[in-house]
């Protein structure tokens, strides 16, 4: 059991996760709380692993699916979320908004972030699962990022420590806590970075705006996940109240009270389908939390 009056900030019981995911899914966080400083997510981290207790770093909750039945440790929501600038290096806090670092780049006139302009979610996120466009990963622009380890010493990795892949980081399976990074920047005209960044968007003008988890799966190499589940004929296919989407295939909508379970149909189903045609295998880009292990074995 928690000790509640031990922690450093207020821990709350029994908080629902779909509040606080983009999907809009997902049963109640067991305990709960937020940090707004790199000392208060260090303290509870502490706290969380001295007592053995099962935690999660929750951050813009954009790239996952929580379980239905939810998450019976304690989640830890991060809003440490300071961010400063110095010459052509932005120095970010993990809770920091990924918009927010893209819009304090503009604004000092430096360039490299312009392809995150419009994807959600924190730093931390970000850097976990590597966040970016086909051709751009946020990586490109990271010097190093500091961490709690689990032996609750504060180190600080360069990038290849980091051991960044597309979609991927040494963070996404281990347990380690970002606690802030470090962006290395190139000076531009304000002007050429705004040009820049709508250029970007502009790639992402077809994907779809309703309650999301962002691409579902990873693009096997050569190939794009959402044309193959276009081509398998599943566009628009809906179990309970998920549907993958009738505007890109790589996307499952909450249409309104979706269930994870219905999720999951799903995401078989498309590997199933995509397995059988063109003998590829489609790997999840999103996280799975509150799962057991077993009920999502044979999906990622
Ligand atoms: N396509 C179809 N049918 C569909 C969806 C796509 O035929 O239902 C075709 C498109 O017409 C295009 C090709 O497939 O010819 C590739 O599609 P798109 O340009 O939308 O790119 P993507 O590979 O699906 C990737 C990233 C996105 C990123 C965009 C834009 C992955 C898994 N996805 O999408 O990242 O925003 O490029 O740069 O790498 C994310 O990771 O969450 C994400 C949204």
């Amino acid at each position: 059991m928690i000790k509640k009056n031990k922690f450093p900030v207020k821990i709350e019981e029994d908080i629902l996760l779909s509040n606080l995911t983009t999907f809009g899914i997902g049963g109640p966080a067991k305990f709960f709380c937020s940090v707004h400083s790199n000392e208060e997510l260090i303290n509870v981290a502490l706290l969380t692993k001295k007592r053995k207790k099962n935690f999660l770093i929750l951050g813009g909750g954009s790239n996952i699916l929580v379980s239905d039945s939810g998450f019976s440790g304690l989640v830890i929501k991060v809003e440490n979320d300071k961010i400063s600038c110095q010459k052509n290096k932005i120095k970010a806090n993990s809770g920091a908004k990924l918009a927010q670092l893209v819009a304090l780049a503009r604004k000092k006139g430096l360039s490299g972030l312009e392809p995150y302009w419009g994807i959600p979610g924190t730093i931390g996120g970000a850097i976990v699962g590597n966040a970016g466009t086909k051709d751009h990963w946020i990586d490109q622009v990271i010097e190093d990022v500091t961490i709690l380890t689990p032996q609750n010493k504060i180190i600080t990795l360069n990038n290849q420590q980091c051991q960044f892949g597309y979609r991927t980081s040494r963070f996404k399976t281990n347990q380690e806590i970002i606690l802030k990074a470090v962006f290395n920047l190139k000076k531009e005209k304000k002007d050429k970075i705004e040009k820049k960044q709508k250029t970007f968007a502009s790639l992402r003008t077809d994907q779809p705006k309703g309650k999301s988890a962002g691409s579902i799966f990873k693009n096997p190499p050569h190939f794009s996940a959402g044309k193959l589940i276009d081509q398998v004929g599943l566009k628009g296919k809906k179990i309970g109240q998920a549907q993958i989407s009738n505007q890109h295939a790589n996307f499952i909508i909450n249409t309104n009270q979706a269930k994870a379970e219905d999720v999951l149909t799903l995401i078989r189903l498309a590997q199933k389908e995509v397995k059988e045609k063109f003998n590829l295998k489609l790997e999840p880009e999103i996280k799975f939390i509150g799962f057991a292990k077993s009920e999502i074995a044979d999906i990622i």
